[in-house]
């Protein structure tokens, strides 16, 4: 995975909005203990939790952005890690437009079960789904067990989407996980739509009937300068 920087669009965080432009269902799995609630608190809300609640079954948040002039509610799924839970969470599966699997820098375990989780979404969503890894908990410097490169070299092999380090403890790099996780679900979507659209013009165009297709607004929306254009790898770092 080359390690390109993402230069994120302009993007403004909304409160108490009604009318979308896009809804985005997210789901947020991992290993107990590895800091998917204090991420979703983190990006959702602000907050930090130092006391540990483990999740029963799931928790529901949402977080609204406006990327130009698009708004766009994430729905934001974050489950439990628990085993015995599993069943459970396995019907929030479907529907996901992105799935976000968690682990913690400092928990080995946390890294060697990536791939049930990876095999759990291949299994029970869509193969169109984007798959992001975080090494969450960063700022546990002296406790690090898994170095960053052997995470991206895991990305690398296993067509996940993104990679980034978090910390929900400081807040680094979340919002912006969050942001480039709308960018990018906005872009396909927007992307998949246009390709409706032609398809439906090309039917038409065969059976002589007339179809006037207008591409103005979708293809408006290039996003600042990204380098992140139409390369759905990459890492923030
Ligand atoms: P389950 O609900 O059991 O699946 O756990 P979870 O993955 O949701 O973990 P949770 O968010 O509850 O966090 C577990 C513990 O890790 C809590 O004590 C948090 O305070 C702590 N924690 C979470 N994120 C961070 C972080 O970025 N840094 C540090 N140092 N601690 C964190």
């Amino acid at each position: 995975m080359s390690n390109i920087s993402v230069q994120l669009p302009k993007y403004e965080i909304l409160d108490e909005e009604t009318n979308f432009d896009f809804i985005f269902k997210i789901i947020i799995i991992g290993d107990s203990c590895v800091g998917k609630s204090c991420l979703t608190l983190r990006a959702c809300r602000n907050e930090f939790e130092s006391c540990y609640t483990s999740t029963v079954g799931y928790d529901f948040f949402k977080m609204d952005i406006k990327i130009h002039d698009k708004k766009i509610n994430l729905q934001i799924w974050d489950t439990c890690g628990q085993e015995k839970f599993r069943s459970l969470i396995s019907n929030f599966y479907r529907n996901s437009s992105l799935a976000i699997i968690v682990y913690s820098i400092d928990n080995q375990n946390s890294y060697n079960n990536i791939g049930e989780w990876l095999n759990e979404i291949r299994k029970l969503t869509n193969p169109d789904i984007k798959i992001f890894l975080i090494g969450n908990k960063s700022d546990l410097v002296n406790l690090r067990k898994i170095s960053k490169e052997k995470a991206k070299f895991f990305c690398d092999e296993n067509g996940i989407d993104y990679f980034t380090e978090t910390s929900a403890k400081s807040g680094e790099n979340v919002e912006i996980t969050f942001v480039y996780a709308a960018y990018l679900l906005m872009k396909e979507s927007i992307k998949q739509n246009n390709k409706n659209i032609r398809n439906v013009s090309e039917d038409r165009t065969n059976s002589h009937i007339s179809f006037n297709f207008v591409e103005d607004e979708p293809s408006n929306l290039i996003l600042d300068g990204s380098s992140t254009n139409d390369k759905s790898k990459c890492c923030l770092s």
